[in-house]
């Protein structure tokens, strides 16, 4: 017998919404444009598209056909011995969008993933071109870049960093240029002089 199935009326269930204070959100029961239902009929306007990955609409028919014909055919490839008709137009696409410079596509499955991939890209990058030394990535206050740790490592929270700083390699961090509330005693313009100083001391300082 299981841990859990020794305590069945102990466990409730249900999602997980870790370190946000939230403990209730709407049950969205479907969505359609730019609009969202909840399982009581409230109406609500995704004005963010969730966090900007909606951005053509909920519902779009062309999408939601084209992942069912997907679907019908595989679930999945590992693409280290594989790839597929979808991702191979899906990547020629992407690169004649991106333009010149841009002929190969990494794909990953979300944005913590992405930038977990760009920073072993970088530090890859540095290696092969004969830069060993370099391994350090400068990041900025105020950021936001994932939930994964490499993310979270060059995410500019200083909260973030206490807490899972023991277990990560906190990067090193310059303030962004951000103009709107400028600290007391800057403007706008003092305020980016500032930022690009910061940025080269904390150059200078961390070296290679
Ligand atoms: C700038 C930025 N980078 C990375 C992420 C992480 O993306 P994901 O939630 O898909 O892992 C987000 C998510 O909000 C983001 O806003």
């Amino acid at each position: 017998m299981s841990t859990l199935s020794t305590h069945p009326k102990s466990v409730s269930g249900g999602a997980f919404y870790a370190g946000r204070g939230v403990t209730k959100t709407p049950i969205i029961s479907y969505a359609k444009g730019i609009f969202f239902w909840d399982t009581n009929g409230k109406r609500y306007l995704d004005g963010s598209s969730g966090a900007v990955a909606a951005n053509i609409g909920h519902g779009n028919e062309r999408v939601r056909e084209a992942m069912i014909e997907q679907a019908k055919r595989f679930s999945y490839v590992v693409r280290t011995a594989f790839t597929s008709e979808a991702t191979e137009t899906l990547c020629r696409v992407i690169s004649e969008l991106a333009g010149p410079g841009f002929e190969q596509t990494f794909l990953v499955s979300g944005g913590s993933e992405a930038v977990e991939s760009t920073l072993k890209l970088a530090r890859q990058y540095a290696v092969v071109t004969g830069q060993p030394k370099r391994s350090k990535i400068l990041a900025r206050i105020p950021g936001y870049h994932g939930s994964t740790l490499g993310a979270a490592a060059v995410t500019g929270d200083p909260d973030r960093d206490q807490m899972f700083g023991p277990i990560m390699r906190v990067m090193p961090k310059v303030p962004a240029p951000l103009c709107y509330r400028t600290p007391t005693g800057y403007d706008a313009q003092s305020y980016a002089d500032h930022c690009a100083d910061e940025l080269e001391r904390q150059i200078l300082a961390e070296g290679e």
